[in-house]
């Protein structure tokens, strides 16, 4: 089984600790991203027990939240950096947050800004736009952002920002992005609406808690789709997959490579879900750009793989997101596959692939990033000769079973 959306597992947490009363969570993706959001709401006084992929959060309601006794580790996660300072924004305690090399490096200053613009008290302690931050209480009032980006993390983190200010908060992004914030917060209570690419909230709601139930991570589905399209005479069935329109990208890539997918038991369970029922094809290359970059963002990496095994050219465009990732990801895959003999160039906002040459084993940096690793785990199935993925084990962030999984899958 596919493990739960690693998206959806930290907002369950992060909102349930808002929300009055025991939140019930199940299917929770037990990577370390969502370890490091626990552990934050944690060291904030919110008493969370973890039963397997089963977690109860008890919430004290919006306000609720208690002063760190130290510094927040948020570990490795984009996610709980992004949304956890929205959050912070709005409390009467000062904190400060942190996390590991790669999240010192990543962009913070497409938080600092609207933050700023509420109203925030938020700096880069570094001064450098990026983690660590500090954020001191300040009254926040909303704004209507233009954001210059697609990016839920951005989205979220001003929306949640705007639980706690005065007046309407929304943001509008050029690309509509995930929108599990949206589906989940509505949920729990809070007054959201969204209208084409623009999202408004209202301050001061009544989150109550709720049954979540995790659908399983299309991020995560997406290697097992590479390898059962890629690997001869093979048909997988990938249950309980989360199909939400904004997430769905690999599937529409794929069909437009000629992939055989058959979507079964198509169900709205909170989020849409389905299972996958994949077949060997044989692929050939496409054009992946404009809109639909949000919606595979983070499959862009296996994408890459599968086109180096398709015929015919595969152009990548307007992902320049790819260079602010866990790594530089158009500079890794490019150095990645390059290794493995595929014809590829790196482009300022993506990669041009000439797909159809022999590739074969051979060391690749995963660069400390779980995509990279898993991707080309899955390219190591189908080309001759050994593979070595250096620093394999950071799939731990979000799929701590990966690699027995894709072994029992080949065996
Ligand atoms: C995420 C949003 C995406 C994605 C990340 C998870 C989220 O980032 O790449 O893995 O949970 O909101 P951006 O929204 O910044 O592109």
């Amino acid at each position: 089984m596919i493990p739960g959306d690693k998206s959806i597992s930290h907002r369950a947490v992060m909102f349930g600790s808002l929300a009055k009363g025991k939140t019930k969570i199940t299917h929770f993706l037990e990577g370390a991203d969502c370890l490091s959001t626990i552990d934050c709401f944690r060291a904030m006084g919110i008493e969370i027990l973890r039963d397997g992929h089963t977690v109860y959060v008890n919430g004290n309601g919006l306000h609720g939240l208690k002063a760190p006794a130290h510094m927040l580790d948020v570990g490795n996660s984009g996610t709980t950096t992004r949304l956890i300072s929205g959050i912070l924004a709005g409390q009467n305690f000062k904190s400060e947050l942190n996390g590991d090399a790669s999240i010192q490096s990543r962009p913070m200053k497409r938080i600092i800004t609207p933050l700023q613009m509420m109203g925030s008290n938020i700096t880069s302690i570094h001064e450098n736009n990026c983690a660590p931050l500090r954020i001191q209480p300040s009254q926040l009032h909303g704004i209507h952002y233009q954001s210059p980006v697609a990016s839920a993390q951005v989205k979220s983190c001003i929306l949640l920002a705007g639980l706690y200010a005065e007046g309407k908060t929304s943001v509008t992004e050029p690309v509509i992005s995930r929108n599990h914030t949206e589906i989940m917060l509505k949920h729990f209570g809070a007054d959201i609406t969204s209208e084409g690419t623009t999202a408004s909230i209202l301050p001061d709601p009544i989150l109550e808690a709720r049954e979540i139930n995790v659908p399983g991570d299309i991020s995560s589905a997406a290697y097992f789709i590479a390898a059962g399209l890629l690997t001869p005479n093979s048909e997988i069935l990938i249950r309980n997959v989360g199909i939400n329109p904004t997430r769905d990208g690999i599937l529409q890539v794929c069909k437009n490579m000629g992939a055989d997918i058959t979507l079964l038991n198509v169900r709205n369970e909170g989020e849409p879900t389905a299972d996958l029922l994949v077949r060997t094809s044989s692929l050939h290359g496409t054009t992946v750009e404009g809109a639909l970059i949000p919606t595979l963002i983070d499959e862009i990496p296996m994408i890459a793989v599968l086109a180096a095994f398709a015929d015919g050219t595969t152009v990548i465009r307007d992902a320049a997101e790819l260079k602010v990732k866990e790594s530089d990801r158009i500079a890794v895959i490019v150095e990645n596959l390059s290794r493995m003999g595929a014809d590829i160039e790196g482009t300022d906002d993506g990669m041009i692939i000439h797909g159809g040459k022999q590739l074969h084993g051979a060391i690749i940096d995963s660069h400390l990033d779980h995509r990279i690793a898993m991707s080309f785990a899955v390219a190591g199935t189908l080309c001759d000769g050994d593979m070595e993925i250096i620093n394999g084990e950071c799939v731990n962030i979000s799929y701590p079973q990966f690699y027995q999984d894709l072994y029992s899958l080949a065996n």
